[in-house]
């Protein structure tokens, strides 16, 4: 953090105001979200998780099927990963689902919440949770009214760059999140972490800002300086890898033949069509294109006139219930339909 950062920040902390201002603005203008109702770990955490790499009109639908289908951390740490990776089907980034099932079963086994939530420094014990990382520890301990944190996301670290003008790349969130962790305590709360994300989301955009609906616009360094967007600084990227993979695509009226993944990799323990990679692209255009953290897939189909060896019937009524990936689940409603003859309806 430069001088004019520290300075600025010290303006901006030096007083209530800003608080109050962002407050008062959250009241009128703020979203009413139903997991922000609870102050229950659990659900708290579930949330979270879901909604750290899931825009929320397409994560509220899926967190009402969770809680319908797993309403307490029991009932998750008791129920098969195949239960839970059903449930998940469509979200994407299933390493997400595993470890949700994986760390329900350690904390029943270590005495739930409790175990980690009333001893000293719960955020860097649930840390060491699979999944739970340095936001999602805080967000539980102060959503759920146990400790003064400020748990910062994507969005937050976009809202604190430009107020205090802080020329640190986004990606660099632990800095970010050490700011935060410096901030006085009327800073550190529910109330102010929600405020900034609705801020976030109605005023703080990532392009063109609506800085003259914003409360905090006094108090911001980016939008003195007349250049919100110039923060978060980018960091230059490298572009994907695109690697190609085939997959094998036999089918009847009935079913279609599908294949386990292994519990290690890529799509680790959903339904697939058997898959292979290839060493390199094909002159003909790839059926479909998929994005994944590290790379981009490209996917060639290739039909087979009998079934492939080591693969399993699934019938296609039954598809919806196992967990299958994105692309292919989109992939195989449509050949369904194809293979549904009128008069079975
Ligand atoms: N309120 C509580 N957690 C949230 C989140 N991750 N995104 C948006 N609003 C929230
Ligand atoms: Fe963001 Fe503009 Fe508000 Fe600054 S004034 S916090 S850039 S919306």
């Amino acid at each position: 953090m430069g001088s004019a950062a520290n300075e600025s920040l010290s303006r901006l902390l030096g007083s209530e105001e800003a608080v109050l201002a962002l407050l008062a603005w959250q009241q009128r203008a703020g979203r009413k979200l139903p997991w922000r109702e609870t102050q229950d770990p659990y659900r708290i955490w579930v949330a979270e998780t879901i909604l750290q790499q899931t825009r929320i009109e397409q994560a509220t639908p899926y967190l009402e099927r969770f809680f319908g289908r797993f309403p307490t951390l029991e009932a998750l740490a008791t129920s098969s990963l195949d239960a839970v990776l059903a449930v998940w089907q469509g979200l994407g980034y299933y390493r997400r689902a595993h470890h949700l099932h994986q760390t329900a079963r350690l904390l029943v086994e270590r005495g739930g919440w409790e175990a980690y939530l009333a001893g000293q420094d719960p955020v860097a014990r649930l840390e060491t949770l699979p999944g739970i990382g340095p936001y999602t520890a805080r967000a539980i301990v102060v959503f759920s009214g146990r400790g003064a944190y400020l748990p910062v996301d994507g969005n937050v670290t976009r809202v604190l760059s430009r107020l205090v003008g802080m020329t640190v790349p986004a990606s660099e969130r632990k800095k970010y999140q050490a700011l935060a962790d410096e901030l006085p305590e009327s800073w550190r709360s529910r109330e102010v972490a929600f405020a900034l994300m609705d801020l976030a989301n109605q005023a703080c955009f990532p392009r063109k800002p609506r800085c003259v609906a914003c409360p905090l616009q006094r108090f911001c360094t980016a939008y003195q300086q007349a250049q919100p967007e110039a923060y978060p600084p980018k960091k230059p990227r490298r572009p994907r890898p695109v690697r190609a993979f085939r997959f094998l695509l036999y089918a009847t009226p009935q079913a279609v033949w599908l294949e386990k993944r292994p519990e290690e990799g890529l799509w680790s323990g959903l339904w697939c069509l058997p898959m292979e990679e290839l060493p390199t692209l094909r002159s003909t255009p790839p059926d479909f294109v998929h994005e994944l953290t590290h790379f981009r897939l490209a996917g060639y189909i290739e039909r087979l006139p009998s079934p492939p060896p080591q693969a399993t019937p699934i019938l296609w009524d039954r598809l919806a219930a196992c967990g299958l990936p994105a692309p292919l689940q989109r992939l195989l409603t449509h050949e369904a339909k194809g293979h549904r003859s009128p008069f079975l309806g």
